[in-house]
């Protein structure tokens, strides 16, 4: 997806994109042979805006079926498997490319991408200890309170009073990488490539684009829909 495809192209990419465009008045119809990006000027929104809601649409549609009802425990799963396994493997990926584009370009950005740097190491430090914690001690917690739920059983003790406690530090933490995110967002001026972006630089920029989405998609997991459950179970 590109800000310069026409709305009809763009709404050809998926439902998500179909989704979006009417959610913003976008005559992707009629309308669709109108350059996205001039379309999105007229009517004052950012064709970045769009493109990153979109972007997330997708990838809550693969991620968002069905979780309100699941088993517990396949929620915990799924969170574990897709989201926490895609950090794992995406954050020493992009942190490798984000030292490689601030020794080749740092002193031509020296307010910028020193500063990214930085904010992205401390993200990537504060999610690796985030989901040590979510997986040695919240989530198996959350596990035993599904298998309760399911074999009717009475909810185990908890060892911290109650698990709105671990959550709410949890909760913390999240709006902290919310924070890290936007920060990234506002100094890569909205992921607009500079005009010295190599191939390295447009890869960072769609990696920081995808941990951002993927980060979006896996909080709202968590705060919406896997912690409420787990404290509407514990009230019981
Ligand atoms: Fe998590
Ligand atoms: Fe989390």
């Amino acid at each position: 997806m590109t800000t310069t495809m026409t709305l009809a192209d763009l709404a050809a990419t998926s439902l998500s994109a179909i989704r979006i465009l009417e959610q913003h008045g976008l005559d992707y119809c009629c309308g669709g042979k109108q350059p996205f990006e001039e379309a999105c000027v007229a009517k004052g929104v950012k064709p970045q805006t769009i493109i990153r809601e979109i972007e997330e649409a997708k990838v809550a549609k693969v991620a968002g079926r069905g979780w309100q009802t699941a088993p517990l425990d396949e929620l915990v799963k799924h969170i574990v498997g897709t989201h926490h396994e895609y950090l794992k493997l995406g954050l020493p990926v992009l942190g490798h490319r984000l030292d490689k584009v601030v020794s080749v370009h740092g002193a031509r950005d020296p307010e910028v991408l020193p500063h990214m740097a930085e904010v992205f190491a401390a993200l990537r430090a504060e999610m690796e200890l985030h989901m040590h914690k979510e997986e040695a001690i919240l989530f198996p917690l959350i596990e035993q309170y599904g298998r309760a739920e399911t074999q009717n059983r009475p909810m185990p003790p908890v060892p911290f009073g109650t698990i709105a406690n671990p959550i709410a530090m949890m909760e913390r933490e999240h709006v902290s990488a919310g924070d890290a995110l936007g920060e990234i967002r506002t100094l890569s001026n909205d992921f607009e490539l500079p005009s010295y972006a190599c191939s390295t630089v447009k890869a960072l920029y769609e990696g920081l684009k995808v941990l951002e989405a993927d980060l979006h998609v896996h909080i709202h997991l968590e705060n919406n829909i896997l912690f409420p459950r787990a404290i509407a179970l514990e009230k019981r």
